[in-house]
């Protein structure tokens, strides 16, 4: 049986992937800070007859981190880090950013998850495994009011260039899901309705499709990869 771990996966893209990864015979490993809504899609996954371990805590925390390091026990196939934070919010402009808000964005969205992939890669490449960064349009458009998140997952997306260009025994994917209907969205978008934006279930295939297909190490748009799009 393969083994992911999924970083942020209590609600949005994160539990669609987990749930996605699970019915394609994934034993999962997750992680997120609310322990409660954890728990919820943990048994959600196991009364669908999936295997998941979860475990609370902020992927910032080294601790946390080698929780989670123990919890694969030798073995990982593949290694999504999907939890972010917008930074301050709402947007502001980077004239007033706030540099602790920043801090905390930077920290999030790539610190942990290099930090995470530093620790998880031993197993990784021991078993010809997968990183899937998950970043975002903002890191390549200029967005008024994006700049704190967008230059964070810009920063996201040459670590993940670089990584691809030595770890040539796994593969790295780093890709933009595009805009879905989930509370980080909504906070962007404060009192916008956003029903127009799709669940984040409906681009799980296009992410199933990198793992099953194994395609190149690179860059990827979730809109891209979906059926339709082929
Ligand atoms: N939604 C969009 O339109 C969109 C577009 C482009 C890119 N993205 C990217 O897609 C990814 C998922 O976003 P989303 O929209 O699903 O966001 P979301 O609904 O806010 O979910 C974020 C998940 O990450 C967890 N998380 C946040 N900070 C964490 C931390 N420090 N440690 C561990 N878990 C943490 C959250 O749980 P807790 O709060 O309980 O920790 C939650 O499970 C993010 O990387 C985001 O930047 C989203």
């Amino acid at each position: 049986m393969n083994t992911a771990l999924i970083t942020g996966a209590s609600r949005g893209l994160g539990r669609a992937l987990a749930v996605g990864l699970a019915r394609e015979g994934y034993a999962l490993i997750i992680d997120a800070r609310d322990a409660a809504a954890l728990d919820a899609v943990a048994d959600e996954i196991r009364q669908a007859g999936g295997t998941v371990t979860a475990l609370a805590g902020s992927v910032t925390d080294p601790s946390h981190r080698d929780l989670l390091l123990r919890a694969a026990d030798g073995r990982l196939d593949l290694l999504v880090n999907n939890a972010g934070t917008l930074g301050a919010s709402p947007l502001p402009a980077l004239a007033d950013y706030p540099p602790d808000a920043l801090r905390e964005a930077f920290e999030v969205n790539v610190i942990a998850p290099i930090a995470l992939t530093q620790l998880m890669l031993p197993l990784l490449r021991e078993r010809g495994g997968a990183v899937l960064n998950i970043t975002s349009d903002a890191a390549v458009e200029a967005y008024a009011g994006w700049g704190g998140y967008g230059a964070a997952k810009a920063a996201l997306e040459q670590a993940s260039n670089v990584l691809a260009a030595e770890e040539l025994a796994i593969r790295v994917w780093w890709a933009d899901p595009g805009d879905l209907r989930t509370d980080m969205h909504q906070l962007a978008f404060p009192g916008e309705d956003i029903s127009d934006r799709p669940l984040p279930e409906a681009i799980v295939p296009a992410f199933l499709r990198l793992v099953t297909e194994r395609l190149p190490s690179g860059r990827y748009r979730a809109a891209h990869l979906l059926p339709a799009a082929r």
